[in-house]
């Protein structure tokens, strides 16, 4: 793919694709990360006289308007975020646009509304994607976390223009690729969360890749329990047991060791500090369940990452957001974090992931945290994100 360096945008009309998908609760932005994570290509373009129009979808609208899902505030956020005025058109296409871009000053910055108003838009449609291309002279796609979407204005239109990566594109993509495309070796990943069946390809891509996979969260349940071990009222995936059983074979194959918890934290109930017990991963108790994995299993994994030099991060190792359950994420987060600071290097990613290692206060202290959910996952199935792709086409 080609990046921005050397390409000259003075003067010209930008068309850059962002993520403004920012999260919202009772019409307030929660979490400014991504429009801040965006600034730097929007300020480049803008200081090297570039004509800034930027486009993003917002929620799921479905194809039809809905207010709630007006990019109106986010522009203005974007507006305070970038210190600087930015204009906004409530279309993405249309005379009001023309119009809007037509008075546009050099470095001037403009949002268009939610791309996904329009049908055309999650249909890849190439009508809507030409007449979207005709308001700019280039296309600049910043928005790896929608990068696993073929729509219109993450794919149609990068075969419409001349196309670029933005800054934070090329940040992802290189923090990616160092990670699982070429990594320095031995790499690990650790893989939790609470569904074996939502991260199947996952499982399945990394095992032919890394060194070592770390399986936590209550998808480690189901493997265990496909093992025979007893895990009371634990969280698993019963009809899963055969495939889980696969993996660890195909694992073992491919020369990748497979860590699994040796000992959990249960309760007989899921509440904020219950009386808690710590028992062998092959014996919970009938009437517990499993909710954290348990130091044993934590100072195994966390001597198991001092010996890697690359590591992906996906998923929490037990139910983070509920206190105690907590302590085997955050006593993991501040190893990844003291084993960075010592050279290695490390990548996270995901919403969960992202939350996990905000509440352990280690962001600043990883290699690279992706700003993306789902396109990380994608990314880490292996899947050619289509956004992507037509980047490199
Ligand atoms: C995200 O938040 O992961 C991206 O903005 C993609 O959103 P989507 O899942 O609605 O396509």
């Amino acid at each position: 793919y080609r990046t921005l360096d050397g390409v000259d945008v003075a003067g010209k009309r930008v068309l850059m694709r962002a993520d403004l998908n920012v999260p919202l609760r009772d019409g307030r932005i929660t979490d400014l990360t991504r429009l801040e994570r965006l600034s730097p290509t929007i300020v480049e373009l803008s200081g090297k006289g570039a004509k800034v129009i930027v486009l993003s979808h917002f929620d799921r609208p479905k194809g039809k308007r809905v207010e709630s899902m007006s990019l109106r505030p986010v522009a203005g956020a974007l507006g305070e975020v970038l210190g600087r005025e930015v204009g906004f058109v409530e279309d993405c296409v249309g005379d009001a646009v023309a119009a809007a871009v037509g008075a546009m000053q050099d470095g001037d910055v403009l949002v268009l509304e939610n791309t996904r108003f329009h049908e055309g838009e999650e249909a890849n449609d190439v009508a809507l994607a030409m007449l979207i291309a005709t308001h700019g002279e280039m296309f600049v796609n910043d928005a790896f976390s929608a990068a696993h979407r073929a729509h219109a204005t993450t794919e149609g239109i990068a075969r419409l223009l001349p196309s670029y990566a933005g800054r934070l594109m090329q940040a992802e993509l290189d923090a990616l690729n160092a990670a699982l495309g070429t990594p320095q070796r031995p790499v690990g990943a650790i893989v939790g969360g609470s569904k074996v069946s939502t991260k199947l390809d996952l499982l399945t891509n990394l095992i032919t890749k890394v060194d070592l996979l770390v399986i936590g969260g209550a998808m480690a349940n189901t493997f265990l329990a496909a093992q025979g071990a007893e895990l009371g009222k634990s969280l698993q995936e019963t009809a899963l047991h055969p495939t889980a059983l696969e993996i660890l074979a195909a694992a073992e194959k491919h020369g990748c060791r497979i860590l699994l918890p040796v000992d959990f934290v249960v309760s007989e109930t899921f509440a904020a500090n219950p009386p808690t017990e710590v028992v062998s991963a092959r014996n919970v108790p009938a009437n517990a369940m499993a909710l954290d994995v348990g130091p044993a299993t934590t100072d195994e994994i966390i001597e198991a990452v001092k010996g890697l030099k690359t590591l992906i991060w996906n998923g929490p190792l037990g139910a983070f957001e509920t206190p105690p359950f907590d302590t085997a994420t955050m006593r993991l987060a501040a190893a990844v974090a003291e084993a960075t600071e010592a050279g290695m290097i490390s990548v996270g990613g995901g919403g969960d992931t992202v939350a996990a290692l905000k509440q352990a206060g280690i962001i600043e202290r990883m290699t690279y945290v992706s700003s993306a959910g789902g396109a990380f996952l994608e990314w880490m199935e292996g899947k050619a994100l289509p956004g992507v792709a037509a980047l490199a086409a």
